[in-house]
């Protein structure tokens, strides 16, 4: 775009991108063609969520983004070394999974105290209810979707889980560049001997799945175990005082998440953005009660139950078909914050619902205005 102030690292070289800006994936259907195209145009760069998506539904989705942007995008799957799949319809799922009966009663005697209905129709769901995205993680699934998105030629490959290393050379060769989210040192190692382009490292502050690791800590261990591998740093980054920490921590530029579902573009419901910005920050918890891995999202009445309940959480996918139902239900009856509002820590300085380009120019103003201003005037050296 003529005009546009520059900012730039070696990841807008690597990426053909004018920011170090990229919008994390998101599933379900947060980070769709809209936003993506919304933040590609904006000169960082979309990833389309397709975690949960068919290979028929990943080719539609890089069409529709291709007719909304001529800028380069990427599109982001799990590649689950082990997890179970069992398809999409819940109540064979349920079947297959059989859940323990005690974990039925509980969800039943939640459920009945608070007069939520049991949902167990998963296209009920909102754009943002991640755990139902969780029906359909299997490698054999994931490989299907690997060969879709080759077909497809993104500018890039992200992979949340797993390791993406059997794929890069078939990547590279159609253009593709890798990246692969990971949450500790020794995964960065292995995605990084792997051969990705870069690893994107991000800490415990992370809406969704993160890791325990506080990003302050990773993220500078990371860059220096896995150079010359760039590192794109994510969790609880939400404005350019963030980009500016991370570039100062070893990163070449940001994964944000949180702060793009408070956008004019993203689809998520309203009550969902309203409780984001409600959010302070110690309003999110990360538990394994929504999916059966480390979550972060907005604290509910269903942790604080599963908590007092005595009970374990059940491995994933088993423990996203027993809250699934409840979500959707508690989504039906305005129970908003039980439906699993997955967002990262940094929600407490998310304050107004803005079009996506704005986020991205705040974002780039502010970092400028940090490095080139702030600092020196309050920094001394000898
Ligand atoms: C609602 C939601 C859904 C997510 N879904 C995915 C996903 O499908 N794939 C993925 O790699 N990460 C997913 N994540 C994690 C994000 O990509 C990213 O790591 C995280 O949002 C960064 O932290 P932040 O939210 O503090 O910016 C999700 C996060 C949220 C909040």
């Amino acid at each position: 775009m003529a005009g546009r102030r520059k900012f730039w690292t070696p990841l807008c070289d690597l990426l053909g991108i004018d920011y170090p800006i990229m919008l994390a994936a998101m599933a379900p259907d947060l980070s769709d063609p809209k936003l993506v195209a919304a933040v590609s145009e904006a000169g960082g760069i979309g990833v389309l969520a397709c975690a949960d998506k068919s290979p028929e539904e990943i080719h539609a989705m890089a069409k529709e983004t291709r007719k909304l942007t001529g800028r380069p995008f990427g599109i982001d799957i799990g590649l689950p070394a082990r997890a179970e799949s069992y398809g999409l319809e819940y109540a064979e799922a349920a079947e297959k999974a059989r859940i323990p009966q005690e974990y039925i009663e509980f969800r039943a005697r939640f459920l009945r105290e608070r007069g939520i209905p049991l949902v167990d129709d998963v296209r009920k769901a909102n754009p943002g209810m991640s755990s139902v995205a969780s029906f359909k993680l299997g490698e054999a699934f994931s490989r299907t979707q690997v060969r879709a998105i080759l077909e497809v030629r993104p500018a890039l490959f992200v992979s949340a889980l797993g390791n993406p290393s059997f794929m890069v050379p078939e990547a590279h060769a159609l253009g593709i560049k890798v990246m692969s989210v990971v949450g500790k040192v020794k995964d960065a190692v292995r995605v990084a001997q792997g051969g990705v382009d870069a690893v994107i490292c991000t800490g415990t502050a992370a809406g969704g799945h993160s890791g325990d690791i506080d990003g302050m800590v990773l993220i500078p261990q990371v860059a220096e175990r896995v150079a010359p591998t760039p590192v794109v740093a994510g969790g609880g980054i939400v404005d350019g005082k963030g980009l500016a920490a991370a570039l100062a921590l070893g990163a070449t530029g940001v994964w944000v998440g949180s702060r793009f579902i408070a956008s004019a573009e993203c689809s998520a419901p309203d009550w969902y953005k309203d409780k984001i910005l409600a959010a302070d920050d110690t309003a999110t918890a990360r538990t394994k009660w929504y999916t059966g891995k480390t979550c972060r999202h907005l604290r509910s009445d269903w942790d604080n139950a599963c908590d007092a309940s005595g009970l374990a959480p059940l491995p994933m996918p088993k423990q996203a078909i027993l809250a699934t139902p409840m979500a959707l239900g508690a989504a039906q009856a305005g129970h908003y914050a039980e439906s699993g509002i997955f967002c990262g820590q940094g929600v407490g300085r998310i304050e107004a619902v803005l079009p996506a380009a704005k986020i991205v120019e705040q974002m780039i103003e502010t970092a400028r205005d940090v490095l080139a201003r702030q600092l020196p005037g309050r920094v001394n050296y000898d």
